[in-house]
């Protein structure tokens, strides 16, 4: 089982450190366009690896595409990141090159892979990566729902003082400002959210968690690494040991919710195949509206891309 992940910055090295450790795979890729440096982090992460008790083989490379060669699942963590004062939709025509560029180039060495997206503006760079590599959008997954729960869940159990582990929370829509945490698909151990908290308290859990991400950017003048990687490596074994389970993912949408041509947040059942199934909700009319408005954030950041200068 062979894994590549292009990028070796912080999202990347931390998902073949994390990856790795598991010792769920064979081999994993790690690569970069600067010189030398997937090489010395993938040496790094390998030196580790006997006190961790790992066999995984972590092997860098510069640019060099045909290594990754028949790869199970790609993971495409390059662009920049944004930086202070910046928001995700600032780097979308800049990211979308390199991330047409990292999969073209991917899939033409690993033409089964399933590929699954981490740069930003997530849904955006989903839909291009997508859109380049022309294989079926099961295979084509963006990595938001499962961190921007988990940022969801930290807050609402500091603030409820309780186990992080026992909330389940589920979110649709677009990694960004215009996420759909649902107060009614919330619980604790089983017990719903409402007999811990009011829908308004809640309310101030959801905007804290919107600018979760950027609170990462002004502490550390870049944006957050370990839950990214961390959500990625999620993803990654619910599709190799084919557990078939449930994250929210961005996804690319024929008609589910009513929305379609647009790559969202919603909940799929993740297994070998990559996404075996879109969940449907039954959402009430608050619900929808608000996953409609984000629909058409992500619908109106597709029109700024400048897809004539891409070569599809
Ligand atoms: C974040 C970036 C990775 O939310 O989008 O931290």
């Amino acid at each position: 089982m062979k894994i590549t992940i292009i990028g070796a910055g912080n999202v990347g090295a931390s998902c073949a450190s994390l990856l790795s450790q598991k010792d769920i795979v064979r081999e994993i890729v790690l690569l970069d366009v600067k010189e030398k440096f997937a090489e010395g982090k993938s040496l790094d992460i390998s030196q580790m690896l006997s006190i961790v008790g790992s066999n995984t083989h972590v092997v860098g490379v510069t640019n060099d595409y045909s290594k990754s060669k028949n790869s199970e699942i790609i993971i495409i963590t390059c662009g920049i990141p944004r930086k202070p004062g910046m928001s995700r939709d600032d780097l979308v025509n800049t990211n979308a090159k390199i991330i047409h560029n990292a999969t073209k180039k991917s899939i033409f060495f690993s033409p089964k892979a399933k590929l699954i997206i981490v740069s930003n503006p997530l849904d955006v760079m989903a839909y291009v990566s997508f859109l380049t590599s022309k294989v079926d959008s099961s295979r084509v997954i963006g990595m938001a729902g499962i961190l921007d729960s988990v940022r969801y869940r930290y807050f609402l159990s500091k603030k409820l003082n309780c186990s992080s582990h026992d909330i389940q929370s589920l979110l649709l829509g677009g990694h960004g400002e215009t996420m759909v945490p649902l107060y009614r698909y919330t619980s604790i151990s089983g017990i719903p959210i409402r007999e811990f908290l009011s829908k308004e308290k809640n309310q101030e859990i959801i905007e804290k968690t919107k600018k979760g991400g950027e609170q990462i950017v002004n502490l550390l003048g870049t944006s957050a690494w370990m839950a990214p990687s961390a959500s990625v490596v999620q993803m990654v074994e619910s599709i190799l040991k084919n557990s078939k389970r449930i994250f929210s993912c961005s996804v690319f949408l024929k008609g589910e919710y009513g929305l379609k041509n647009v790559y969202l947040g919603v909940p799929v059942i993740l297994g070998k195949s990559g996404v075996e199934k879109i969940i449907e909700l039954q959402l009430n009319k608050e619900e929808r509206d608000l996953l409609k408005n984000s629909a058409n954030h992500i619908k109106n950041m597709m029109k700024e891309l400048k897809l004539n200068d891409i070569n599809f």
